[in-house]
């Protein structure tokens, strides 16, 4: 039999079923204060309902090492668990990045925007990034082509409002509330724009930059790699842009020196991992070059874009966007999932 050819639409609803999956768990745990216990949860679903995608799946982008992470590790193969070993022998080859819960404090303080996200791609298409800090400039499609994450802020918001055709003093800009951010922060609003400070989850805030009618209009600072590749693949579906830079200087995260691992040890991990020039400047397609790309996101709590999910009595419902490069459709899914027996009652 012969492997059949990756098509991002038809595995887009097996994503969205793992998505929803992680979202349902984590919910569970909304609001108890471990965030640790609500990102296990989100894991141990979003890996059994993978499993049982059809597809030959590697995880690029996961929890961990194998050695410190036992599930969704970076390189688990997974998929086709109920499948003759023939047949699983046919499916796709694909590349997939995970963040069963993005925003772990979120969930567990119970507080906006805390979703669980994956992306896939044909092998290949999405960068296996080291866990280490990012610096990002998200924009929306009208501002692609036009910002520099090495030009100064004021400059780029100069750039983004041309593109809008605003002032600059109309713009929102999103920024997670870190110490690091301070010399950015100032810079925002010298320049005349808005800040809005977020305590987590700068994927998401990614996200409602590249969406017109967030009224946010660019996600600027230093957050996580891995939610770097997640947020490129989103852009890839929403013609929107991120442009990011590892960092891993202490100073510039505003940490002790012995907050971080040494230099050399740093060089040597992305030396294995490939990257030899650790200043590059990543472009949306350098973190996420696959042709054929599935970004789906389910709500965990309420957020700008999805809502989270609602339990009742025979059942739950939840909230995802779906979005695929193939087809382009950006599907917002809103499902319910019936839990109780066959007189269970139907909810909208
Ligand atoms: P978790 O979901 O892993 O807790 O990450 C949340 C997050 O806010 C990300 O959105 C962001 O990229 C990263 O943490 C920032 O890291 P830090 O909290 O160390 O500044």
């Amino acid at each position: 039999m012969q492997m059949q050819k990756f098509k991002s639409d038809e595995l887009a609803l097996d994503f969205l079923r793992v998505a929803e999956a992680a979202a349902i768990e984590s919910a569970r745990t909304m609001g108890k204060g471990d965030k640790e216990y609500s990102d296990h949860v989100a894991v141990e679903a979003m890996r059994k309902v993978m499993d049982s995608v059809p597809m030959r799946g590697r995880i690029v982008i996961g929890e961990g090492e194998r050695d410190e992470a036992p599930m969704l590790f970076i390189g688990e193969e997974l998929g086709g668990r109920d499948y003759d070993e023939s047949v699983r022998d046919t499916f796709p080859e694909i590349d997939i990045a995970v963040d069963p819960l993005e925003g772990t404090n979120l969930c567990a303080l119970g507080a906006a925007n805390a979703i669980a996200v994956l992306a896939a791609a044909e092998r290949g298409g999405l960068l296996n990034a080291p866990d280490i800090y990012m610096d990002k400039i998200v924009v929306g499609p009208s501002c692609k082509g036009s910002v520099d994450i090495d030009a100064p802020p004021g400059e780029n918001l100069k750039a983004i409002a041309k593109s809008l055709r605003r002032d600059v003093d109309d713009l929102t800009v999103i920024v997670l509330d870190r110490p690091r951010h301070s010399d950015l922060i100032r810079s925002v609003r010298e320049a005349g724009s808005r800040v809005r400070l977020i305590s987590d989850g700068d994927l998401s805030a990614g996200i409602s930059a590249a969406v017109a009618g967030t009224n946010i209009h660019a996600l600027m600072g230093i957050g996580g790699a891995p939610e770097g590749v997640l947020t490129a693949a989103a852009m890839k579906c929403l013609n929107g842009e991120i442009q990011a830079k590892l960092v891993y200087d202490p100073e510039r995260l505003g940490v002790d020196r012995d907050k971080v691992p040494p230099k050399e040890e740093v060089m040597e991990r992305l030396k294995s991992m490939g990257i030899t020039d650790p200043e590059k400047i990543y472009s949306t397609d350098d973190l996420a070059p696959g042709k054929r790309i599935i970004f789906a996101a389910s709500g965990v709590t309420d957020g700008a874009l999805l809502k989270g999910v609602r339990f009742f009595g025979e059942g739950n419902r939840t909230n995802s966007v779906v979005m695929t490069t193939d087809s382009r459709n950006i599907r917002f899914v809103d499902t319910v999932h019936v839990g109780g027996g066959p007189n269970a009652v139907i909810r909208f």
